[in-house]
């Protein structure tokens, strides 16, 4: 979900009957794919992106249509994305998941702190991406790992997937390369 950049389907020692779906916007895949085109990059697997807004409601049917097997569990990461939605955007993008999980499938995301967002020191950062269109937009204080307490509070993802997936891979992307866009 939102990989941006990122590139686990040709980093990560991958099975080469797994399939990585990267859903984010259409521009920053094309964009992507350039990169990728020009380092004459090959997967590790099988690599669909899926352009999408996942804002939308229609995301899930056009990831179907992109051959993903509900009835297979999977990983689904969230990685990057959190703060550039709204909580309430946050909650249907779960909503989503947990309707497309089936048992033993996994959860893994990230949540900034709220007060990140108000942090003093942050603030030209924030005005540089608002001139841009990306806002930051969502934040959690809830005590503990707070992406995980939010989830439980919001219950649904956790009970029925189960746990989360607690170690990401470490991220390291083509970003440096060129920057990836993101929009809230
Ligand atoms: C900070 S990048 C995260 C990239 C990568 N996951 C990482 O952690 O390095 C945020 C990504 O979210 C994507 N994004 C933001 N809003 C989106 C939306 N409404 N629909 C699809 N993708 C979105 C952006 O295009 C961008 O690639």
């Amino acid at each position: 979900m939102a990989p941006g950049m990122d590139t686990r389907a040709f980093r990560l020692p991958l099975p080469s009957d797994t399939a990585v779906f990267e859903l984010d916007e259409g521009p920053v895949l094309a964009e992507k794919q350039a990169v990728l085109d020009d380092e004459r990059a090959k997967p590790i697997c099988r690599r669909i992106q899926v352009p999408v807004n996942l804002t939308e409601d229609s995301w899930p049917d056009t990831l179907i249509g992109a051959g993903f097997d509900i009835s297979k569990p999977a990983i689904f990461i969230v990685e990057g994305l959190s703060w550039y939605l709204s909580e309430h955007e946050n909650a249907h993008v779960l909503d989503h998941l947990a309707d497309l999980a089936i048992m033993a499938s996994r959860l893994g995301i990230d949540m900034v702190h709220h007060d990140y967002l108000e942090n003093l020191a942050m603030a030209p950062f924030f005005e540089l991406a608002a001139t841009r269109g990306v806002y930051c937009k969502f934040g959690t204080n809830d005590r503990g790992v707070p992406c995980r307490s939010w989830l439980a509070r919001r219950g649904e993802p956790v009970r029925r997937g189960g746990e989360t997936v607690r170690s990401l891979a470490p991220a390291r992307n083509l970003g440096g390369r060129r920057r990836a866009c993101c929009r809230g």
